[in-house]
């Protein structure tokens, strides 16, 4: 069976009441926002090279409840399990304009970051508490979800010029600076501008985004997760990342984006082997993700589950980001007739497997990878969802 995970009412219940018991009595002006995290559909390693992705925002959200507070002081509380201690913050606004510095606990520096990188300064102080139905560092970007649900409401305390795009980005910025984490723009970029029933392909050099629509009820869209998550991920990011602008520079290109199979042929030569399958899983992942938003606006899912094979191989073999617990999960799912599609998901080196299937197909594949995978995995349907929302406090 696929987890049920709790709805955005049972979520933003939760931090209403552990609001009420941290900060004591609830104040006027409670407000409350949500944003979700991601699943990458095809398209990755791709956002950072200024490519082509084609992600959705899914019906798992981080919540934020909250109000300003009088004085300069913010006070931050997570129910998030499994995140580290302590769970409370307390830090003042600098009134200088010195930076927040990033520290421990880890959770917390998602926070700073956008307070920092927030749009419309200076900001009041607050009080508020954070609470998740995103699996925290499963790959479905929890880390996204909690910035751009914090991002979110601190526009309700103070509000910025609304434009989604440059909110993307300054959150973005807050992964960079206080997380240490060089990321490209599709988590948080899904998380602000998903659209109910539909993917979104994102150009990540323009930063325009198409939506595609993902409604059809004889389709549905299955995440399993590896539960594992292999160290390497923190290193092996940073490092992909520079081996493909150093094979952009060897080709003269602003990026990876602005180059075909043919230079990249022409160059093999200046190029060491690794940079060159780095840059040709890019290359290529780049031409799969536009072919499957086509493909699916077709309906064609044959094809896009074909296309989705080829990239999890591509990750596996040239850009060598795919772990065996995930190789299991993808090779387990294409065994199960009715199934189109399957393949790493976010980052790589552990976390989430997505799968395209037909819906009767559901039961069978869920009981197949259990019984052929290694570990233990967790499933999750996922519909395509909105992004960043206020919510209704009734
Ligand atoms: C992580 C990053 C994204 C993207 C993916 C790989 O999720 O946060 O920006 O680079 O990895 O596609």
């Amino acid at each position: 069976m696929a987890s049920p995970f709790p709805s955005v009412p049972s979520l933003v219940a939760e931090a209403r009441a552990l609001y009420v018991q941290v900060f004591g009595e609830e104040e006027a002006v409670l407000t409350a926002v949500c944003a979700p995290g991601r699943v990458n559909l095809i398209g990755e390693h791709t956002d950072y090279n200024q490519g082509f992705v084609l992600p959705m925002a899914l019906p798992m959200v981080t919540v934020v409840v909250g109000s300003q507070s009088c004085g300069q002081e913010v006070s931050v509380v997570t129910a998030t399990k499994d995140a580290d201690q302590p769970l409370q913050v307390d830090f003042s606004l600098p009134t200088d304009g010195a930076p927040l510095s990033p520290g421990l606990p880890s959770w917390a520096n998602y926070v700073k970051g956008v307070i920092q990188h927030y749009r419309a300064p200076p900001l009041p102080g607050l009080k508020a508490v954070v609470c998740s139905s995103v699996p925290l560092g499963g790959g479905l970007s929890s880390s996204a979800s909690l910035e751009v649900a914090f991002y979110t409401f601190l526009q309700q305390l103070k509000p910025d010029d609304g434009d989604k795009v440059s909110k993307a980005l300054a959150c973005q910025q807050a992964e960079h600076t206080h997380a240490g984490v060089p990321c490209g723009i599709m988590d948080q970029f899904v998380s602000v501008l998903g659209r109910e029933g539909h993917a979104l392909l994102i150009d990540c050099r323009s930063l325009e985004a198409t939506p595609v629509p993902l409604a059809d009820p004889e389709l549905l869209i299955l995440i399993t997760n590896s539960n594992v998550k292999h160290s390497l991920s923190a290193s092996e990011y940073p490092l992909r990342r520079r081996q493909c602008e150093e094979a952009a520079s060897v080709l003269g290109k602003d990026s990876l984006r602005d180059a075909n199979m043919k230079d990249l042929e022409e160059a093999k030569e200046r190029l060491d082997d690794v940079t060159y399958r780095r840059a040709r899983h890019v290359v290529e992942e780049i031409e799969r993700t536009v072919q499957a938003a086509g493909a699916l606006k077709r309906g064609a899912y044959t094809q896009f589950g074909r296309l989705m094979v080829q990239s999890h191989n591509s990750l596996r073999d040239l850009y060598e980001v795919s772990c065996s617990e995930l190789d299991e999960l993808v090779s387990a799912a294409m065994e199960v007739e009715g199934v189109y599609g399957s393949r790493m998901t976010g980052g790589g080196f552990g976390g989430c497997t997505v799968t395209l299937l037909q819906s009767h197909a559901i039961d069978k594949t869920i009981l197949h990878l259990q019984k052929r995978y290694s570990g233990t995995p967790t499933f999750y349907v996922a519909t395509p969802s909105e992004g960043a929302r206020a919510l209704n406090l009734s």
